[in-house]
């Protein structure tokens, strides 16, 4: 069992400057290495930022504001490193680069030192096969925005030790995170439930199923925290679009991903850090452009008027989480504690993950609903195997006390 006394986050982009404040915020130094000197800064000023914060809101003094800012330090090289006892990576999404920041790593950093990435939805092995100590290479997947997300995905390789898994899983704690371990797959677990809940937003939207903001509305009217277009220009509508694609590769059809994400895409419509997304977020840029590439996409493929409900978007999650638990991913639990951790996930009556949703709705409805629409808009709403199994036993939900969860108490007699 090692100690984190010194940590260190690579990338000063919006989620290295969340997780380097997160850090500080326990007490422990970090440094946040860039490859150049505006990155370090803007890192750095990220972390500032959320303190300021909480000043301003009598959260904190100024004084203890900066004690806590004392423990950030930057650097463009690798000054520092020698005794550090954990890195959390978070550059760019590209295994190329990733690859070759790990190799680095494994020259500069102590033979003790674990190497984490916070990476959406690249492989750890492939990452712990690029240094000599796979064993101590794991995933530690933050949420955006990071200050605030509860969760952090644990992700072990096949090598990774189980020293280094209890080791990072007592440090996520330590930083009053939630750790929760995932079996590796693509887009591990949130990532993996999300999208095919924004993909299936952006077929209803391109569709002329609904607008933007009414397929918003009906999201956050449900008690989700916020509507799937607000919250991918918020992530950045370019990682969407690297995961949905990699999620595609791994799963096939049931992810391909709607035409629109790569519209917006190509056209660098990236969302609030390009200024505009599905939404204009500075005023600059073309408030019709969404409107138009709809329009583009309707004459491609031919498909408009399709019919929208609150049901034909969280029907995928639940699916998918259906296929996430037939694979082990992790337990019914933690699959529902990641999504109201990581995502906000909540219906009216408070925090809830899409399981105990479907619990709720019966597991017969689940998929007949998802059976209907199926036939309706294609293979994507296919109904997950185990599902279908549930119900075959007769584990229909809260109603029979029996479902993807158990519950408590005698069953009515009828
Ligand atoms: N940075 C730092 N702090 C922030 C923040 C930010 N960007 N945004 C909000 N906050 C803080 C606020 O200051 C506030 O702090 P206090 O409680 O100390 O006052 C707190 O968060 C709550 O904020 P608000 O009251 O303004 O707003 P809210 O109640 O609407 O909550 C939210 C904001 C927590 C972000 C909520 O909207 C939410 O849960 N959204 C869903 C976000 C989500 O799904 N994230 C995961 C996406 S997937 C991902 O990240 C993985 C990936 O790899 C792509």
């Amino acid at each position: 069992m090692g100690y984190i006394y010194k940590a260190a986050v690579i990338g000063g982009g919006t989620m290295g400057g969340g997780i380097a404040q997160v850090i500080s915020f326990s007490g422990l130094p970090v440094i946040i290495k860039d490859i150049n000197q505006d990155m370090v800064d803007k890192g750095i000023e990220a972390a500032r930022q959320v303190y300021a914060s909480r000043v301003s809101k009598g959260k904190m003094t100024q004084n203890e504001m900066d004690q806590k800012m004392m423990l950030i330090s930057g650097t463009t090289t690798y000054e520092g490193f020698d005794d550090v006892d954990l890195v959390i990576e978070a550059v760019t999404e590209r295994m190329d680069i990733k690859k070759a920041v790990f190799k680095e790593l494994d020259e500069v950093c102590p033979a003790s030192c674990i190497l984490t990435s916070n990476t959406s939805a690249l492989s750890i092995s492939e990452l712990g096969a690029a240094t000599k100590r796979p064993d101590k290479v794991i995933g530690m997947h933050f949420f955006n925005p990071a200050p605030v997300m509860k969760l952090v995905e644990i992700i072990p390789g096949l090598e990774t030790s189980e020293d280094t898994i209890n080791d990072v899983m007592e440090f996520t704690s330590g930083l009053r995170k939630m750790p929760v371990r995932v079996e590796e797959c693509a887009g591990f677990l949130v990532n993996r439930l999300l999208m095919p809940f924004f993909n299936e937003a952006v077929f209803a939207a391109q569709e002329g199923a609904a607008s933007l903001r009414e397929i918003d509305k009906a999201v956050t009217d449900r008690g989700m925290p916020m509507g799937p277009f607000f919250l991918a220009d918020m992530l950045g509508v370019d990682v969407c679009y690297h995961v949905q694609h990699i999620l595609h590769e791994e799963y096939g059809t049931r992810m391909a991903p709607a035409k629109l994400i790569d519209k917006l895409y190509a056209a660098k419509r990236w969302g609030a850090k390009t200024g505009a997304g599905f939404y204009v977020q500075d005023g600059t840029q073309d408030e019709a452009f969404a409107e138009k590439a709809i329009a583009e996409v309707q004459a491609e493929t031919g498909i408009k008027g399709t019919s929208f409900s609150f049901e034909r978007l969280i029907l995928p999650m639940i699916n998918e989480a259906a296929y996430a638990l037939q694979e082990k991913v992790a337990s019914p639990n933690d699959i529902d504690i990641a999504m109201m951790a990581g995502a906000g996930m909540a219906d009216k009556s408070g925090p809830k993950g899409p399981l105990a949703l479907a619990d709720e709705m019966g597991l017969d409805v689940v998929v007949a609903k998802l059976e209907e629409l199926q036939a309706e808009l294609g293979e994507r709403f296919r109904p997950a195997p185990l599902l279908k199994r549930k119900v075959r036993a007769g584990h229909l939900g809260v109603k029979t006390r029996k479902g993807f969860k158990e519950y408590s108490g005698e069953l009515e007699t009828v």
